[in-house]
């Protein structure tokens, strides 16, 4: 059976790129596979938080996980910094990463930019993600576009560590879906949409009520010349409404231009927010039922045992690997 490692920041509430791009897949892969879902507490930090803020966003996370349709019996959910080890293994990983290779990941030029000061583990994030997945010798790791860069910096450094000291990592495929790797700002779809973005209108939040989806959709950003068609270049903003109701109807793109041929834009934005809505109520329903619950932290208990375990281990072939610590006598 395959290992699968993801993990998502608790940065915000989630957007619905977040669920199309990772969650949603994530869903149907506990179904044949040996899952590991991450709430990345430690990954947030690199950029300032606000300490109450962050508390509840790991827990609103991690409902929203399970709301989504994780099930603790399949999958392993769990908190990054409950799991002493991703640091651990980070550090080391952080010794074989050049400083060069780090500066040159687009994410981190984006958000280093214009910033007064920058944290280190902004910079050595990267090494951090690495870890997370290595531990656990993930055979393959499930993201959205805007991770293939990190996920081949983590497939380097596997191989670097495996050539430098003992061949003891598992080499992490990616894999980025079809549709909906890449949701785009509905304010300016040549931006992804982003749950940091300082306009609302541009991201539907997971939690957003169907009063606030319909509006958003409404003034999504589109042409004038009302054609439902796919085409990135020239009609990016429906090209983009149109991944966003395939992905949330399980209706190809070409079955949705064929049936909105001859309709106006105004239909097609109601459709879409219909599917988004048909969605996104279900898990907004079964989120509010968990949130306060023991059960979450039941399943948080168990998720941060059991990845432990595996990690723990994964930490000492590493350590021994690299000469840390000493070699206990019989
Ligand atoms: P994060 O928290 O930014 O995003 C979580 C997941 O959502 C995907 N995603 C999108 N997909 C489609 N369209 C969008 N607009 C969109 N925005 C985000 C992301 O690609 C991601 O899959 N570095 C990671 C977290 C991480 C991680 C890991 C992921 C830490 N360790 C190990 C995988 C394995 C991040 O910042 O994702």
């Amino acid at each position: 059976m395959q290992t699968i490692f993801s993990g998502i920041q608790p940065s915000g509430t989630l957007t619905l790129g977040n669920y199309l791009g990772a969650i949603q897949h994530f869903v149907r892969l506990q179904e044949d596979s040996n899952c590991y879902f991450c709430i990345v507490d430690e990954h947030a930090i690199t950029v300032p938080q606000d300490r109450l803020k962050l508390r509840s966003n790991i827990r609103s996370l991690a409902a929203l996980y399970l709301a989504s349709g994780i099930d603790p019996e399949k999958a392993t959910l769990f908190i990054q910094s409950e799991v002493p080890a991703h640091t651990q293994l980070g550090w080391m990983l952080e010794s074989i990463s050049y400083t060069g290779e780090l500066e040159r990941m687009t994410q981190f030029k984006d958000k280093a930019s214009g910033q007064e000061t920058v944290s280190s583990a902004l910079l050595t994030y990267p090494s951090l993600m690495a870890s997370d997945i290595l531990l656990y010798q993930t055979d393959m790791v499930p993201v959205g576009e805007d991770q293939k860069q990190h996920m081949e910096l983590t497939r380097n450094l596997a191989e670097r560590f495996n050539r430098q000291f003992n061949d003891i990592f598992t080499i992490p495929e990616t894999r980025i879906p079809k549709v909906g790797a890449r949701i785009m700002s509905l304010q300016d779809p040549s931006k992804k949409m982003s749950k940091s973005d300082e306009n609302e209108k541009a991201f539907i939040s997971m939690l957003d009520d169907t009063k606030k989806i319909d509006k958003k959709i409404k003034s999504a950003v589109t042409d004038s010349d009302g054609i439902v068609t796919y085409d990135e270049t020239n009609k990016p903003g429906i090209s983009n409404l149109l991944t966003i109701f395939a992905s949330c109807s399980g209706r190809t793109i070409e079955e949705i231009e064929t049936l909105y041929a001859g309709k106006g834009y105004g239909e097609f934005k109601q459709g879409t927010a219909d599917a988004v809505i048909s969605v996104l109520q279900p898990i907004q329903d079964r989120y509010r039922e968990l949130l306060d619950s023991d059960a979450l932290d039941d399943i948080l208990d168990t998720g941060a045992d059991k990845a432990s375990h595996a990690a723990n281990k994964m930490l000492k072939k590493a350590k021994k690997a690299m000469g840390l610590g000493r070699v206990k006598k019989q």
